[in-house]
């Protein structure tokens, strides 16, 4: 039995997953997302046919850390033939943490996929070499996606970033060592912190990656922004690869492709049918938000929606 989509059912969920608050733990590895209040829950759901739906924080802006990876993998595929990327980063998951190094030692500086921090660091490398302000760059590209003008850097979070730089240093250096790296590496990792800390609500993010459920045609500005083979391969990605080493578990709970950020966000996508954004602050084991994790289950199962 399913149930159709509404702010109804949305607000339902979000009742369904308070319980879960304090279950998990807020990131800490910088004081600024230490600082969130974990009881700010939100949810937003977009459907191809331009219709909204949304419950409880949903128009909060909040960082969307590694869901930009995304976003950077989807630009370079605007600027480089798919072969030149492919040769720098793998397509497979890692089963480890985000931001680990083992697997890079061992497969010569080519990172697993793109939505780890060493391939989405490599990614940032090849947007320094093709565009003349990569920052400002990706900025433009979001807010033609969102079609909100005033989506932005939150340059506290960058910086505090940058301040303890030492394992993305260590990463981007270790690809440097194996030649896969072309730029600075401090002004790619200043660039990567910047895409890091971008803020954006659920509302935002369901409209941003509007063109992950659309053959790559965002739905808002009506633009092709990759082609429909392209937006395929990046869904498979995202569910083999967005959730770290939680991902064969997300794909057996939820089965849909999902990407998450340590800012307690997630995107996720149904081919054809909508996207989805969830934000809850606290993470799992993996990095992942708990009660997000449950509340794209409960909207799948409600729904009846799945890629299998
Ligand atoms: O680069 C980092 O390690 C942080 N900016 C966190 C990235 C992130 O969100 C990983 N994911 N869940």
């Amino acid at each position: 039995m399913t149930t159709t989509l509404s702010n109804e059912l949305l607000s339902d969920i979000l009742q369904q997953i308070k319980p879960l608050i304090g279950q998990g733990k807020v990131a800490d590895y910088i004081p600024v997302l230490a600082n969130v209040e974990p009881h700010q829950l939100a949810m937003a759901v977009y459907t191809v046919d331009g219709e909204l739906f949304q419950t409880g924080f949903a128009s909060k802006r909040f960082s969307i850390q590694s869901i930009s990876k995304v976003l950077s993998l989807t630009l370079a595929l605007t600027r480089y033939e798919e072969n030149e990327i492919w040769q720098r980063v793998g397509k497979e998951p890692s089963g480890l943490p985000f931001n680990s190094l083992i697997q890079l030692e061992l497969e010569k500086g080519i990172p697993r996929n793109p939505f780890i921090n060493a391939g989405a660091i490599v990614i940032t490398d090849m947007l320094q070499s093709r565009l003349s302000a990569p920052k400002q760059r990706m900025l433009e590209f979001i807010r033609l996606l969102t079609e909100t003008p005033d989506i932005c850097y939150n340059t506290v979070v960058a910086k505090s970033e940058m301040e303890h730089l030492s394992r993305n240093a260590s990463i981007a250096y270790l690809m440097k060592s194996f030649n896969n790296f072309d730029n600075d590496v401090i002004t790619v990792l200043d660039n990567y912190f910047h895409y890091c800390s971008i803020e954006m609500s659920c509302i935002e993010l369901v409209r941003c990656f509007s063109y992950l459920a659309n053959q790559g045609m965002s739905i808002g500005s009506k633009n092709q922004i990759i082609t429909p083979r392209q937006t395929r391969q990046i869904n498979a990605l995202m569910l083999t690869c967005g959730m770290y080493d939680g991902a064969g578990e997300f794909a057996f709970r939820i089965g849909i492709p999902g990407k998450s950020g340590v800012g307690g966000g997630i995107i996720a996508v149904v081919p054809d049918a909508f996207t989805v954004a969830v934000w809850s602050p606290e993470l799992d084991k993996s990095g992942n938000s708990l009660a997000g994790c449950t509340a794209l289950e409960l909207l799948a199962n409600k729904v009846g929606r799945s890629i299998f």
